[in-house]
């Protein structure tokens, strides 16, 4: 295939060579995911692009194409639905999926005790089941492979306690742990795994939540950039200084209630999750 400079973007290769022709990017659609799919390309990586908004995928499809040459292929469906796994890994079948982006998230905000069980439970299924089924399915190729790389996006929030968005931040500390694990479990067969342990980030979905920046809020192409030059020195990233330091205070110098009656202040003026974007 010819790949080829343009303005837009620099080509920037090595990413195919290390991991694998093809990057798969779960909760692609927009925002953060938008931004991994268009950093994977411009390294020279193909790309599986998965979210549930057809035409919205298609339309990033069209423009990472157009931009840096690559091939694009989408799968668009609900993370959450039991079956769509499947669905996806038969139609990556014949392709060297080398790196993972887990990306999506359900963040619903409110109160634990009056949040729809539904809405709950869709924490577990996008946040945690999803990952889990999804890297056990993808990783035994790369294992036999000897090389590719995961990245995992958790949050800060997952650090501690975090009042009115308890199941979400409850799910990231899983996700952070997972990647501990993998990490360690992978490095000695060819496999590089990063928890990207982020704080606010400038996405519609964090927008739409937070109306305006918290301290040390980045925009989606930083942290995905250190993401990335992270892979093989994991396993966590923090991106942004602002973020280090509050990671250190908060999980390190203060008493656990403290960092937990901190969280509350901030969460506190989050929107109620029926004032979020739509599913997500
Ligand atoms: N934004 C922040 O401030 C922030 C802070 C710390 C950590 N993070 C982490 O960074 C990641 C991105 O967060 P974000 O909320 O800002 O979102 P985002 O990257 O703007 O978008 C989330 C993506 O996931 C997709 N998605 C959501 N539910 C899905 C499902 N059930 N099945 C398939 N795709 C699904 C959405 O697309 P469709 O709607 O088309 O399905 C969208 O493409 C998350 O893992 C989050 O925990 C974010």
């Amino acid at each position: 295939m010819v790949r080829r400079r343009t303005n837009a973007g620099r080509l920037r290769p090595g990413f195919a060579e290390r991991y694998g022709a093809w990057a798969l990017v779960a909760g692609a659609s927009e925002g953060l995911g938008a931004a991994y799919a268009r950093a994977l390309a411009e390294r020279g990586m193909n790309l599986v692009l998965v979210a549930r908004r057809k035409a919205v995928l298609d339309k990033l499809a069209e423009e990472l194409r157009g931009t840096f040459g690559v091939e694009v292929f989408c799968c668009d469906g609900d993370l959450a639905v039991s079956g769509f796994l499947e669905t996806l890994q038969a139609a990556c079948s014949s392709l060297d999926v080398g790196l993972i982006v887990y990306n999506a998230t359900h963040a619903p905000v409110g109160e634990f005790a009056s949040a729809a069980v539904e809405d709950l439970m869709r924490v577990v299924d996008v946040n945690v089941r999803a990952p889990v089924a999804l890297l056990r399915a993808f990783l035994p190729p790369m294992t036999l492979r000897g090389r590719g790389a995961v990245v995992l996006m958790t949050s800060l929030a997952g650090n501690q306690g975090a009042p009115r968005i308890a199941a979400y931040a409850a799910s990231k500390a899983f996700t952070r742990v997972l990647a501990e694990g993998l990490w360690h479990e992978l490095e000695n067969l060819g496999i590089d795994v990063i928890a990207c342990c982020a704080g606010a980030i400038r996405t519609p979905g964090y927008a739409m939540a937070a109306g305006e920046d918290a301290p040390g809020t980045l925009d989606p192409e930083k942290v995905v950039e250190q993401a990335l030059s992270a892979l093989g020195r994991g396993p966590v990233v923090i991106p942004g200084f602002v973020n280090r330091a509050a990671n250190i205070f908060m999980s390190r110098l203060l008493p656990r209630r403290t960092a937990i009656a901190i969280m509350a202040g901030s969460t506190g003026s989050l929107a109620p999750a029926k004032e979020t974007k739509g599913e997500s």
